[in-house]
C-alpha cells in the first residue's frame, strides 16, 4: 500500500499525543551545513580506507537534500560541495592498484560470494549498501537487456547468499557477516556466520534494500518482488529490536541490555531511514505496519536528536555516539563490539542522520 493521506492522518494524530517533533527548525540542512563547515566527505587520502566510503555517503546524503530543498539558498553550495567531493575521489578510482580492488575484478569465495575488501572468503553486510544500487542502475542507465538481466541476477545472488548465511531464523536478524571457508576464529563451524548482530552493518543492509527496489521496475522485476519480501520481513524483525526505552537501537542487536552494551547512533540513523522512507515509498504492504513503520522512525530520530545532537559554540551541530568501525578481522567478540571507540562527528553517523531527518521533515 502507498502511505497514503488517512495514514498520514493516523501517524499526525499519534504524534500530537505526546511525541516530540521539530517542526521549525530543518535539522536535515543544518547537520548538512555543519558537515560542510568541518570539510568533510573530501578525500585527502589521509583518513583511512574508509575515506571513499565516506565521500560516498556523504554525496549520497547531500544528493537527497539538494533533490528535496531545490530552492534552499544552501542547495547551491551543497550542488558544488557535491562536485568537490566526486572530484576528491576521482583520483583514487583513476590508480590501477586501487582498481584491482573493484567489482569484476574482486575475489569471491567457492559458492561465488564476494569478498568483503581484502579479506580473504568473507562476506560482510556493509558491502551491499554500495553493491546493490550500483547493479541496478544497469535498469534504468540504458543499458542492453543482456547486461542488465547479468547485473541484477548478480545482485539478487548476492543478497541471497547473504541472507541465507547470516539469518537467524528465530530473530530475523542478520549476522555481521560469515566466513565460507569456515575457519575464522569467530565462524560458525556449520554456517560460517559471525556471531554478532552489529547494528551498523544491518543498517547499511536495510537502506540497501530500500534504495535498490527504488531503483528498479516497478512491473514485472522478479527481483524487486524479492527484495520487497525481504524488506518487509527485516522491518518487522527490527522493529522487533528496537529498545522500547529509548526508541532506538543497540550496537550488539543480539544482546539488548548486556553490560557495556549501548545505543548506537548510526546504525539507529540508518534504521530510522529505512523505515521511514520504505513506508513512504508504500513498500510495507501492510498498512499497521506502515504506521508501525513510520512512528518508530520518527521516535528514534527524537532520541537521536535529543541524545547525539550537540549545538556546538560556532553555531553548527555536531553527531555524537558512532562507532568508528567493527570488523571481521577481529576476535569479532562481543568485547570487540562493545569496546571499539565512539567517535564525534563521524559522517557515517551525521549523514545517515541527515537521510533520518529528511524522512521525518517529509512526515511533518
Ligand atoms: C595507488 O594506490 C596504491 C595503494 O593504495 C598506493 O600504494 C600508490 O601509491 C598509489 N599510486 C598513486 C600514483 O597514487
Ligand atoms: C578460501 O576458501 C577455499 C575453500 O573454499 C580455500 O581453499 C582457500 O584456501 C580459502 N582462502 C583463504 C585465503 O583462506
Ligand atoms: C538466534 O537468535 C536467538 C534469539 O536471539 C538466540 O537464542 C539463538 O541462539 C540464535 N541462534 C543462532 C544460531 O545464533
Ligand atoms: C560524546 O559522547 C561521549 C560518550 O560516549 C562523551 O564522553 C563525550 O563527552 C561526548 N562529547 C561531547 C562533545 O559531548
Ligand atoms: C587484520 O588485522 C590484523 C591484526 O590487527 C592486522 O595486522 C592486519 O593488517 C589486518 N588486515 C587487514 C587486511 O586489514
Amino acid at each position: 500500500m502507498k502511505l497514503n493521506t488517512s495514514t498520514f492522518a493516523a501517524v499526525l494524530a499519534c504524534l500530537n499525543a505526546g511525541i516530540s517533533v521539530a517542526t521549525d527548525v530543518k535539522y536535515s540542512t543544518w547537520m548538512t551545513r555543519s558537515i560542510m563547515s568541518r570539510g568533510q566527505g573530501i578525500m585527502t587520502g589521509k583518513g583511512g580506507s574508509s575515506e571513499p566510503l565516506q565521500a560516498g555517503f556523504t554525496q549520497k546524503a547531500f544528493v537527497a537534500i539538494a533533490e528535496k530543498y531545490p530552492t534552499d539558498p544552501l542547495t547551491p553550495h551543497i550542488q558544488d560541495y557535491i562536485r568537490q567531493s566526486a572530484a576528491s575521489v576521482a583520483p583514487f578510482m583513476l590508480n590501477a592498484t586501487n582498481d584491482a580492488l573493484a567489482i569484476d575484478l574482486n575475489r569471491r569465495n567457492s559458492e561465488g560470494g564476494f569478498w568483503y575488501f581484502v579479506y580473504p572468503n568473507w562476506s560482510y553486510l556493509d558491502g551491499m549498501y554500495s553493491l546493490a544500487p550500483f547493479y541496478a542502475l544497469y535498469t534504468s542507465d540504458g543499458n542492453n537487456d543482456k547486461e542488465a538481466r547479468k547485473a541484477l541476477n548478480e545482485m539478487q545472488f548476492q543478497i541471497d547468499l547473504l541472507w541465507c548465511r547470516t539469518q537467524n531464523a528465530s530473530s530475523g536478524l542478520l549476522v555481521h557477516g560469515y566466513d565460507d571457508s569456515k575457519t575464522a576464529v569467530w565462524a560458525d563451524r556449520i554456517t560460517g556466520a559471525s556471531p554478532y548482530v552489529w547494528g551498523r552493518s544491518l543498517g547499511w543492509f536495510i537502506m540497501a534494500l530500500v534504495d535498490t527496489i527504488e531503483l528498479l521496475p516497478k512491473s514485472g522485476c522478479k527481483q524487486r518482488d524479492d527484495l520487497l519480501n525481504k524488506y518487509n520481513g527485516l522491518a518487522k524483525a527490527v522493529l522487533k529490536a528496537v529498545d522500547p526505552v529509548t526508541g532506538a537501537w543497540w550496537q550488539v542487536m543480539n544482546e539488548p541490555g548486556r553490560a557495556r552494551n549501548y545505543i548506537e547512533s548510526s546504525g539507529s540513523a540508518m534504521f530510522a531511514t529505512a523505515l521511514l522512507k520504505g513506508a513512504r515509498l508504500g513498500y510495507l504492504k501492510d498498512a499497521s505496519l506502515a504506521i508501525e513503520a513510520t512512528l518508530a522512525g520518527v521516535r528514534a530520530h527524537g532520541y537521536l536528536t535529543d541524545t547525539f545532537v550537540i549545538h556546538n559554540e560556532k553555531g553548527f551541530l555536531d553527531y555524537n555516539g558512532t562507532v568508528s568501525v567493527c570488523s571481521l578481522n577481529s576476535t569479532a567478540s562481543y568485547d570487540y563490539y562493545v569496546g571499539q571507540p565512539l567517535l564525534l562527528n563521524s559522517v557515517l553517523g551525521s549523514a545517515a542522520y541527515i537521510l533520518a531527518s529528511l524522512e521525518v521533515e517529509r512526515v511533518a
